[in-house]
């Protein structure tokens, strides 16, 4: 079984789905987020729990995706269900919350996105795979994170499909 887990938009989730790669379950920790739609239209289970998220997850999944997901998971959690993650920077760069306006602010010139294994840390498990993009004078934090995404539902399907052969 495969699950996915996203606190809001869910356009990964999405993108993921119409690569052709088959998810099982979202679960999500918010009551309305746009991922509730998408998972509906695109016919797959979804199940909301504000605070009880982890044990949502059913004992037989071999691969747990976060597409923005806003919680830490527990070091219980991610040491039993293999999990991995996508950030909006090239990791160990800009972690947390708002990775886009901190490169911003940086001012740094390249940016990108990180596919990597969930830890209990924030956004500091083992890279897997990266992606770079540039960052352009007269962008903005929604310019250029767009830009990002447009990175990330490429990079993520390829690298999913990737972890999915070798379990
Ligand atoms: C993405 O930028 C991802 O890198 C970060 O959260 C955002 C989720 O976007 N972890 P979406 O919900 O998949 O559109």
């Amino acid at each position: 079984m495969i699950v996915c887990m996203a606190s809001g938009n869910g356009s990964n989730f999405e993108a993921i789905v119409k690569s052709g790669i088959k998810i099982d379950l979202v679960i999500t920790n918010r009551e309305t987020t746009r991922v509730i739609d998408r998972a509906k239209k695109l016919g797959i289970s979804c199940v909301f729990d504000k605070t009880e998220y982890e044990s949502s997850v059913p004992e037989n999944t071999q691969l747990v995706i976060l597409a923005g997901f806003m919680k830490i998971l527990s070091k219980e959690f991610v040491e039993k269900y293999p999990t991995v993650n996508i950030h909006p920077s090239l990791l160990p760069s800009f972690r947390g919350k708002n990775a886009v306006p901190q490169a911003l602010d940086a001012g740094v010139k390249i940016v990108g996105c990180t596919v990597h294994w969930v830890d209990e840390g924030m956004d500091t498990g083992k890279i897997i795979a990266q992606q770079s993009c540039e960052v352009y004078e007269d962008d903005n934090e929604h310019t250029l994170h767009a830009r990002i995404h447009e990175l990330e539902h490429k990079i993520y399907s390829q690298t999913i499909k990737q972890i999915l052969r070798t379990l």
